[in-house]
């Protein structure tokens, strides 16, 4: 289906603590629709709700009003069928660290019924896309930062998901280990027509990885658009511009 929407949250609010003295509004009435095949930046400062967001998508919260829809299906109904056709880069944690790199990967994907030998086939593969296969079978705990990151995104990508959600890919990934996981969400964007939701600080990432982008602040989408389209609209020079101006509130003017 062209222009098919994979993704649709209406008024979605998010409060923690609701009630109580320190009761955060983490998202406020947010309206967003994505369509397959592309790839979208969810931007925001520290504590915007970036990471709410997407774990409500993935079912890892409820929201407390509002309403989610992946793949056409309502987030606190049908987070089964969601599951199995998703995947999550989550921003902490989450890797198997007594594990190898390789068997992080295979695990993973063996968890969603996929054959051991294709699982071996993808396994191969990813793991020389990102430039692991070296290391393939080290344990986990004994890598970088950044090298962890990336075995995260293989086996986020080992299960074929219709979705990515990626929070923070490339944070803490040296500047060619970035490029390398830019050009792979890139590549399954173009050509196997994936949805690509992720999040980043890396502005320049996001003007050129990111077909649409929304700004959220305060737990408010404050902005969303092509980034060429919200330079347009804040007549700013570029999307950091744009970025400060919204959450700073200063210097930027609406044409
Ligand atoms: N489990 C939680 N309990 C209480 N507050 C939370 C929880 N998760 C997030 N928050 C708060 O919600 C807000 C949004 O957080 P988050 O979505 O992690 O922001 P971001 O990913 O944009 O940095 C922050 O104020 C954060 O402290
Ligand atoms: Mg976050």
């Amino acid at each position: 289906m062209l222009n098919e929407v994979v993704i649709k949250t209406e008024n979605l609010t998010k409060i923690f603590e609701e009630g109580k003295k320190r009761e955060v509004v983490a998202l406020r009435e947010v309206d967003l629709e994505i369509k397959r095949g592309e790839v979208f930046g969810l931007i925001g400062p520290n504590g915007a709700g970036k990471t709410t967001l997407i774990r409500i998508l993935v079912g890892l919260l409820t929201p407390t009003k509002g309403k989610a829809w992946v793949l056409g299906k309502n987030v606190e109904e049908d987070i089964a069928h969601i599951r199995e056709r998703v995947t999550l880069l989550p921003q902490e944690a989450g890797i198997y660290e007594r594990l190898t790199a390789r068997e992080n990967l295979v695990y993973y994907g063996g968890l969603y019924g996929i054959p051991e030998k294709e699982l071996n086939r993808r396994a191969d593969e990813l793991l020389e896309i990102v430039k692991l296969k070296e290391k393939e079978h080290y344990q986990v705990k004994g890598f970088s930062g950044g090298m962890k990151r990336k075995v995260l995104v293989a086996r986020a990508l080992i299960i074929q998901p219709e979705i990515v959600f990626m929070d923070e890919p490339t944070t803490g990934v040296d500047t060619i280990g970035a490029r390398v996981v830019r050009n792979l969400l890139k590549k399954l964007s173009e050509e196997e027509n994936r949805t690509i939701i992720l999040t980043t600080h890396d502005l320049n990432e996001v003007s050129e990885l990111c077909d649409r982008v929304g700004i959220l602040n305060n737990g408010e989408l404050v902005a969303i658009g092509k980034p060429n389209e919200l330079e347009e609209k804040y007549k700013a020079a570029n999307l950091e511009e744009v970025f400060t101006g919204l959450i700073t509130g200063e210097g930027v003017y609406e044409s």
